[in-house]
């Protein structure tokens, strides 16, 4: 038992930042032309202001400033603006590595030619939550969308851009990982990741339950082990099913996503935030350069706190060092409390 629990208090003081963050993931838009039942960005649709191109230009100089070298161009839908191939080009010339997440239903044989012109697009994510037309197009609120993404998938590959499709797991799909990692490497893309659903009271309906999620965590487990040229990633727990990880109630917590450790977003509306999907909770308007504000912006100080506070059994876990006690949305999404243990964690390190 001496050996199970740790020492009650969560050690933060080797959560130590990068000076600026590897990675910066910028919301360009607020606008989507799909109307996801799960989408955590769905309130941004009701804001259609989105900044022009000069402020996007004016924040990748800041960025370039800051010896960012990493972009994810995300939003809710980026290819959604007319000036995408502007920014794309703008990116290009200040030697930006970028990726691009997008729902694929916009991607034309003309626009994948013309991301194909920019070598500095390192990969597009296009999601696909089940291959059943039904069940993906229902969740995506469009008769098409499956079909759409699919062509838009093979345009991209055909003009040699690399592409990762990412799945939300739901209750509807947690059985069909094998075959949309299946689909994922035989059309040719290069990474397959899942990623639990942020829950919230409209979405809740679609969220696995802690048996769904384990099957889903021990399935991406084997798929990893069955793909040796596709990357698969995985879930949160799978550390659980390797038997070399070692626990040890000594070693620090950490924040495995690395969110506001070495990475952050940028809202659609220029606030700084470790998490785009806590934003509400925990951002800041960009006003002293991104520079200053990812240094001494008070909200980053909040964030990591939060990590010497959370309660319950990932407090006295010794596998802290490994999950961090979950992501903090998805907790935050189904207990409402920022300091919560991650309910979907099977272990129980008290036994
Ligand atoms: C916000 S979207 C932006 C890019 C694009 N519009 C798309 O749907 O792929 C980025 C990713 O977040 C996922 N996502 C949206 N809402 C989510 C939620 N509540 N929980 C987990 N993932 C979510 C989407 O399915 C997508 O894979
Ligand atoms: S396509 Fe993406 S941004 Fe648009 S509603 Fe769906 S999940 Fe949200
Ligand atoms: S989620 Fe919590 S209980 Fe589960 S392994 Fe991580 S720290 Fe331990």
């Amino acid at each position: 038992m001496e050996n199970t629990i740790a020492k009650n208090k969560p050690k933060i003081n080797s959560l130590s930042r990068l000076l600026t963050p590897d990675t910066v993931y910028i919301d360009i838009t607020p606008r989507c032309n799909l109307r996801c039942q799960h989408c955590y960005s769905s309130k941004n649709g009701l804001y259609k202001k989105e900044k022009s191109y000069a402020e996007i230009c004016d924040l990748l100089k800041e960025l370039s400033k800051a010896h960012i070298f990493k972009v994810h161009l995300v939003g809710r839908e980026p290819l959604i603006r007319k000036d995408f191939s502007k920014i794309l080009s703008f990116a290009y010339e200040r030697k930006f590595s970028v990726r691009i997440a997008t729902n694929g239903t916009l991607i034309t044989p003309d626009i994948a030619k013309v991301l194909a012109e920019y070598k500095n697009i390192n990969s597009v994510q296009i999601s696909i939550d089940s291959l059943s037309p039904k069940k993906h197009n229902e969740f995506r609120g469009n008769s098409q969308a499956l079909q759409l993404a699919i062509r838009g998938i093979e345009l991209l590959i055909k003009n040699n851009i690399k592409v990762c499709i990412a799945t939300t797991l739901t209750n509807f799909n947690y059985r069909e990982l094998k075959n949309i990692a299946d689909f994922t490497h035989k059309i040719g893309a290069y990474y397959y990741r899942t990623r639990l659903l942020i829950g919230n009271p409209l979405n809740k309906k679609f969220q696995v339950s802690k048996d769904q999620y384990r099957y889903a965590v021990q399935n991406l487990f084997d798929i990893k082990d069955y793909y040796n040229d596709m990357t698969v990633e995985q879930l949160h727990h799978s550390f659980l099913f390797d038997k070399l990880v070692e626990y040890n109630p000594d070693k620090e917590i950490t924040v495995p996503c690395g969110a506001g450790i070495s990475r952050c977003s940028i809202t659609y509306d220029f606030k700084i935030t470790p998490c785009i999907a806590l934003a509400h909770l925990f951002s800041s308007p960009l006003k002293e350069g991104f520079s200053d504000e990812w240094q001494k912006n008070n909200v980053f100080h909040k964030w990591l706190k939060i990590f010497t506070k959370i309660k319950g059994k990932c407090r006295i876990c010794g596998y802290r060092y490994k999950c961090g006690g979950g992501c903090r949305a998805n907790v935050f999404g189904a207990t409402n409390n920022i300091f919560s243990s991650d309910p979907w964690c099977w272990f129980r390190p008290d036994k």
